[in-house]
């Protein structure tokens, strides 16, 4: 019996899917295969933009005729968007050859639900969220050298664009001695990258072990890994934070902080709780303490009301801020949500037209940024062997692509390249 999934969205999302691959695997399924050969297909879906939602909404459609010629295959649907207010109703109506529909607080019930689908002609379960954060699922990992680890779920910050509370339920700590000791196992096992995961990590709260504590505490673990974290929200961000960045060389001078917006009339209509001065200030705080130190974002363009001038301060952000590299989203409505009830929206051109802009500017950036990488030698996590490029690859520190020709597998090793070419993100350089 083999399994298939297909994951939408986020980095949590990927996560969650390896906990789907472990339930699976603990429900008989011997081998993940190609959609062609599964018994099983679980679509983790994402809700985050209309276009995440139509994507998975067409991938769910063409497996209809699959459905008809192969007996016995299940159809499984889960993840945010099947979690969304009215949407499991609609899923089932639109394909009614879907087997089963599971929500984002119900993940580990997916063997239960297998089982019941044997006596039921169709099983919808949803659950309100609950308190808990451990609910007993073993990821199956296969991103090695790389593991990623929850902190938190959940999330109570309520941006004004954003599903994500509502899918996901109010933000909820693990336990920090829980954490510590899966971080452990991963590094006694050999994983060389850690990556703690949650929607605002700077919002952890174990009792008296905040975030900053935290990540000392995992820092502090034996043995040699890398430690990265994401995402971060501007408004927790702290000094601390900064200090224990400082303090331990293992973990990267890579802060992804999500900016959203330039200007701070928007970013109040976005209820995110800071202004451009103060992300700004977060900014410099961090390179005054660590120089060598890069932030990445996320930025929002043609948010309800936003004006040219508005939009400018964003692009100009791109520079003031020295992002190395960022998500670039053009406004999607999500029902339900407040920022959808506002009346000025923006017209689907003057968007377009704003996000081409913005997409220019960052890579340029971009582009300026990796240029001073040529000649220099970084040390890469090698993670991967690219067939096509006939040449493997892992990440600096700093979060760029470096792509390196060997003639052994590297795949989990620390390694240094000397670089000789960059493109984009991406950096190209010989093992020394
Ligand atoms: N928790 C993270 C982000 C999770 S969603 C944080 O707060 O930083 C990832 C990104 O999707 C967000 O940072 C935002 O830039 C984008 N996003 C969220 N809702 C969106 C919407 N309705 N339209 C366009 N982009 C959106
Ligand atoms: Fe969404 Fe804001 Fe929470 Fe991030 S912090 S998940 S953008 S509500
Ligand atoms: Fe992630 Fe998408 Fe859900 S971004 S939290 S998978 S809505």
């Amino acid at each position: 019996m083999n399994y298939h999934i297909v994951t939408y969205g986020c980095q949590m999302n990927v996560h969650e899917s390896e906990k789907i691959a472990g339930l699976l695997r603990g429900a008989g399924y011997e081998s993940e295969s190609t959609i062609e050969d599964a018994d099983i297909i679980v679509f983790n879906t994402c809700c985050i933009r209309e276009n995440a939602e139509n994507h998975a909404f067409g991938n769910i459609g063409a497996l209809k005729k699959m459905k008809r010629q192969k007996r016995g295959l299940l159809i499984a649907v889960g993840g945010c968007m099947a979690q969304e207010a009215g949407k499991a109703e609609l899923l089932v109506k639109k394909f009614p050859f879907i087997d089963i529909v599971f929500g984002t607080h119900n993940v580990a019930e997916l063997p239960s639900l297998i089982a019941r689908k044997q006596r039921e002609k169709k099983v919808v379960s949803l659950l309100e969220d609950r308190a808990e954060t451990e609910d007993g699922a073993q990821p199956y990992r296969t991103s090695y050298p790389n593991a990623w680890v929850n902190i938190t779920y959940g999330c109570n910050n309520f941006c004004t664009y954003c599903i994500v509370p509502y899918v996901r339920g109010r933000e909820k700590s693990r336990s920090a001695s829980i954490i510590l000791e899966e971080v452990r196992a991963l590094v006694a096992a050999g994983y060389k990258e850690i990556t703690l995961l949650g929607q605002n990590v700077n919002s952890y709260r174990d009792g008296e072990i905040d975030f900053p504590a935290l990540l000392d505490m995992v820092a502090s673990v034996e043995g040699k890994f890398r430690v990265r974290f994401m995402t971060s929200h501007p408004k927790d961000f702290s000094a601390s934070l900064v200090a224990v960045m400082k303090k331990h060389e293992r973990i990267c001078n890579l802060l992804h902080l999500p900016a959203q917006s330039g200007s701070s009339r928007i970013l109040s209509l976005m209820n995110r709780r800071y202004t451009r001065e103060e992300y700004l200030e977060k900014v410099a705080l961090l390179k005054k303490e660590i120089p060598e130190a890069e932030l990445t974002t996320d930025l929002i363009v043609a948010f309800p009301t936003e004006t040219e001038e508005e939009f400018e301060e964003t692009l100009s952000l791109v520079e003031e801020a020295d992002f190395s590299s960022a998500f670039t989203f053009i406004y999607s409505p999500r029902k339900g949500t407040k920022a959808a009830e506002m009346e000025e929206q923006i017209a689907p051109e003057v968007a377009k037209e704003r996000i081409t802009r913005l997409i220019d500017r960052v890579n340029e950036n971009t582009r300026r940024k990796s240029e001073r990488y040529v000649g220099e030698r970084i040390e890469i996590l090698c993670e991967d062997y690219d067939r096509k490029k006939g040449l493997y690859l892992g990440r600096e520190p700093l979060g760029r692509m470096g792509y390196f020709a060997a003639d052994r597998d590297c795949i989990g090793e620390f390694v240094q390249i000397r670089v000789t070419r960059a493109n984009g993100i991406s950096l190209y350089g010989e093992l020394v």
